[in-house]
């Protein structure tokens, strides 16, 4: 999911490429082969350590949502309202019901030949009051369940811990708004720790936190469904950032030196490409880049907030009246405590927009755009996916892997998710080509732009539920019978091909080594 500024459709170019990347692209004709849908394919094998992984979402697959003692969640809630948000009235009642079809899932994990599996925990299956007053032996035993089940298959685990299925208790105290939330995430992490950090070496603190923040509490379109721009959205992110430093230092403090694992966040947005060359379209997707991935992964690497979204907030919120700014300060004892939170950096990867700056706006608006004064949109001509978001850009793939790259210098970066949606069919061409000419520009970024990228990540093991767009966009490499009592899984095409990927490491029939 990515974040939207206004729409300019005035602004529609059918420019792809600035001409510095486009001498690029002749330059790397010379070492690229292989070919399909009319487009080079980097011909390299990916390095031998490399890891190719699917991913999935403990509310979007599990089901069994009132079942084994779990306690109520935000989703659970959203998707019970009537009217219901989400399209046909689709709930994550049932999903993928993979709380019972667990087995299942680990069976298509190796038919894929996946080195890792990313799924979350759910936080009210696991404590069902949302606080660690008491531990769900039942969830406990579905999660040591699923992670033994791959172990046994040489699967790795990577676990995220939170996934936006927030405990609706937490929610009705102000959910990320309040930072009592700080403490309850360290003491839900520490109870996932202790219970499967023998056998995780790989952790996730938070998915996509600009999704939670700024989609969850500002343009109300997930769960909890908040509207308040440029401000409930910035107290999510701060108390979000604390509580990941925090589980962080606690990792450290009581896990590490027995556990011996890796701890991480997933940041995300688009590629926010410059409209044109000018200076003021590559300053505004510079700002618009730190105002959504600086604004979470910054402060981790460098203890704040990057100092354009200080300046901007700053300067916007006194004009508007207040007293302080609406982006809260870190301490300088947090910035310390904050910097260096992070063993590797996870990035989900899925589209670009064209960024230009906001004119005209009046200094009442509030939120993310208006502070970055930006605006960003997609030229209707891009190629399409079934998401109105998503459009297929594989070169923006490449270009936001340089810009992390650049900005966090020395940092490893696993790419956590990269899709493609349709209507579900199995004959998923264009799914296919979308892999494979992203991997292709993933492959570049580590070959020739020396970005530190380990591993990649398909979204999604197969289709699940889409959120708001509940079963009407479809993410997978598997197809699932939705209508079938043990939701059977069927492979698609593109299935076929990642296995075959998975395998060789390799894009192309003959890699170069
Ligand atoms: C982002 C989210 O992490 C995931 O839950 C969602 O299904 C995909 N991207 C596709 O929108």
């Amino acid at each position: 999911m990515s974040i939207k500024t206004a729409k300019n459709q005035k602004f529609m170019t059918d420019r792809t490429m600035t001409s510095s990347s486009a001498v690029l692209t002749l330059l790397l004709t010379f070492y690229c082969s292989g070919n399909t849908y009319g487009e080079e394919l980097n011909n390299r094998r990916f390095p031998q350590d490399f890891m190719f992984g699917v991913a999935t979402a403990s509310y979007q697959v599990e089901g069994a949502w009132n079942e084994d003692g779990k306690g109520v969640n935000i989703w659970d809630v959203a998707t019970h309202q009537v009217p219901s948000p989400v399209v046909n009235n689709a709930t994550g009642d049932v999903a993928c019901d993979s709380y019972h079809q667990y087995k299942r899932d680990v069976a298509i994990l190796k038919e894929i030949g996946a080195d890792f599996y990313r799924f979350s925990l759910s936080w009210s299956r696991i404590l069902p009051s949302g606080f660690d007053d008491k531990v769900n032996k039942a969830g406990v035993k579905y999660y040591k369940n699923l992670i033994k089940e791959l172990r046994a298959n040489n699967i790795t685990p990577l676990v995220t811990l939170f996934h936006w299925d927030l405990p609706q208790s937490l929610q009705d105290l102000g959910g990320f708004q309040n930072d009592i939330i700080i403490d309850r995430f360290v003491d839900f992490a520490r109870v996932c720790f202790r219970e499967f950090g023998e056998d995780v070496q790989y952790w996730m603190t938070f998915n996509e936190p600009i999704s939670i923040c700024h989609v969850g509490y500002a343009l109300a379109t997930l769960a909890p469904q908040i509207n308040s721009p440029g401000m409930g959205e910035y107290l999510c992110a701060h108390n979000l950032m604390r509580a990941h430093a925090k589980a962080y230092r606690m990792y450290d403090e009581e896990f590490r030196s027995a556990q011996n694992g890796l701890v991480g966040i997933d940041v995300n947005g688009a590629w926010y490409e410059p409209s044109t060359n000018s200076s003021e379209d590559i300053e505004a997707s510079e700002t618009l880049m730190q105002f959504t991935y600086g604004c979470y992964a910054h402060p981790i690497v460098h203890g704040d907030y990057p100092e354009v979204m200080k300046k901007n907030v700053a300067r916007r919120s006194a004009l508007q009246g207040y007293t302080r700014s609406r982006l809260p300060e870190f301490t300088p004892e947090e910035i310390k405590y904050m910097t260096g939170t992070y063993d590797y950096i996870g990035v989900n990867i899925y589209t670009t927009e064209l960024v230009t700056p906001a004119k005209g706006g009046s200094i009442s608006e509030m939120g993310i755009g208006p502070d970055a004064q930006v605006t960003s949109w997609q030229p209707e001509e891009w190629e399409k996916s079934s998401s109105s978001w998503l459009k297929v850009v594989p070169w923006g793939a490449r270009k936001l892997l340089q810009w992390l790259g650049s900005n966090y210098k020395g940092a490893r970066f696993i790419i956590t998710e990269n899709g493609y949606s349709d209507d579900g069919r199995l004959e998923d061409d264009a799914r296919l080509s979308y892999y494979e000419r992203y991997l292709s520009k993933i492959r570049d970024a580590i070959e020739f732009d020396g970005v530190d990228v380990f591993g990649y990540t398909a979204w999604s093991l197969m289709d699940n539920f889409e959120w708001m767009r509940g079963y009407s966009e479809k993410f997978g490499l598997y197809q699932v019978d939705f209508n079938s009592p043990n939701r059977t899984r069927t492979p698609k095409k593109s299935a076929k091909w990642y296995a075959n990927v998975t395998r060789t490491k390799c894009l192309v029939e003959t890699c170069v080594e």
